[in-house]
């Protein structure tokens, strides 16, 4: 049977990396999205031998194109405490307005996708 499709960003970050594991585990083929602003490919490297595993470096608040369908996005992308906030404010303000935008009008375009998230 075809496995489901799920894209994660945020994936080499905190919540993102243990989606990414929690998802390979469940029998996902999971699509990992990070421009690893705050997040660490070491997170997520023992992923990268496996075949039911893609990483795509790339800022979620440009166009986002996977090739072939999804069944579900997690949108994790985004600075995630008070001192990334201060440091880096306006990529923390880009990726929760544009990025869920760019994410969630891509997706829901998508053919296979029903729009349910
Ligand atoms: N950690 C927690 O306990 C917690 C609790 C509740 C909610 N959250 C929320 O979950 C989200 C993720 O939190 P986290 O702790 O995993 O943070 P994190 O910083 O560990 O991970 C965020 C990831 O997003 C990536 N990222 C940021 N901007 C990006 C962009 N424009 N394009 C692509 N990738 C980008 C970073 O490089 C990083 O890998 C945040 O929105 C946070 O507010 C976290």
């Amino acid at each position: 049977m075809e496995r489901k499709r799920v894209l994660i960003t945020g994936a080499a970050g905190f919540l993102g990396s243990h989606l990414c594991d929690r998802f390979i585990k469940e029998g996902y083929h999971v699509i990992g999205m990070d421009n690893l602003i705050t997040g660490d490919l070491a997170n997520i490297q023992h992923l990268f031998k496996l075949e039911q595993f893609e990483f795509y470096h790339h800022d979620v608040t440009k166009f986002i194109h996977v090739p072939g369908n999804l069944d579900y996005i997690l949108h994790f992308a985004s600075p995630a405490s008070p001192i990334d906030y201060l440091k880096i404010p306006i990529q923390t303000l880009k990726v929760g307005a544009m990025g869920t935008h760019t994410a969630t009008r891509w997706f829901i375009r998508k053919p296979r996708n029903t729009g349910e998230m």
